[in-house]
C-alpha cells in the first residue's frame, strides 16, 4: 500500500500498528471525489463543482491531492480555480447574494446598487460579512435582463432591485 505524506503506523492503545489516515480533511476529500470520477482528468469541473460543495469552498490543501488524483500539475488545477468566479477559496456565508454586473443591468444602476451593498454591508465583493450570514459576489448576466438590475440571492433570482428592496432582501438572509 502506498502512503499518503500525511499517513503513518501508530500504535494504539493495546500496543499494535495502525494505519492512521492524518490527511487533511481537505484533501482526502479531494482524492475521494476524484475518484468517483474515475480519476478523470475531463471531468475537472464537476469535481471542483462537488468539491466546493462538500467543502464550502476550493481550499489550497486540496489543490496537490487533486493534481496528484487526476495526474495534472498543480498550476493547471490552480488555473482552473482561478479562471472560474464560481470557485471560492474561503467557505461562504450562510446565504451568497449574486449581484448582475453585465451590460443590461448595469444600464439600469447595477454599480450603484453595488456600491450601495458594499457601503451597507462594510464588505466588497467577494467577501462575507463579519456575522458570517452574506457573502456577496459578482456574476455576470443571471438571464434576467429584462429585469434589470438583478440579483441571486442563493438559487432565487430576483429583478428590478432597488435600495429598498436590496435591503428588505438583506434583512431577509440575517432573520
Ligand atoms: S445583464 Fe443582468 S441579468 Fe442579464
Amino acid at each position: 500500500m502506498e502512503f499518503t505524506v500525511r499517513q503513518c503506523h501508530e500504535l494504539d492503545m493495546s500496543g499494535k500498528h495502525t494505519l492512521i489516515d492524518k490527511s487533511p480533511r481537505e484533501a482526502t476529500a479531494a482524492r475521494e471525489i476524484a475518484l468517483r470520477y474515475g480519476n478523470q482528468p475531463d471531468a475537472l469541473l464537476e469535481i471542483l463543482h462537488d468539491l466546493q460543495h462538500e467543502l464550502g469552498c476550493i481550499p489550497e490543501a486540496a489543490l496537490p491531492a487533486l493534481a496528484k488524483a487526476l495526474n495534472r500539475s498543480r498550476a493547471e488545477i490552480h488555473g482552473v480555480v482561478t479562471f472560474y468566479h464560481d470557485f471560492r477559496h474561503e467557505a461562504a456565508g450562510r446565504h451568497v447574494i449574486r449581484l448582475c454586473r453585465a451590460e443590461a443591468c448595469q444600464s439600469m444602476k447595477a454599480n450603484e446598487l453595488i456600491a450601495m451593498v458594499e457601503r451597507f454591508l462594510q464588505v466588497r465583493l467577494g467577501q462575507t460579512t463579519a456575522d458570517g450570514a452574506i457573502t456577496i459576489q459578482e456574476v455576470f448576466c443571471l438571464g434576467n435582463c429584462a429585469l434589470a438590475p438583478a440579483v441571486m440571492v442563493d438559487d432565487r433570482v430576483v429583478g428590478r432591485v432597488d435600495a429598498a428592496r436590496m435591503e428588505k432582501i438583506i434583512a431577509e438572509c440575517r432573520s
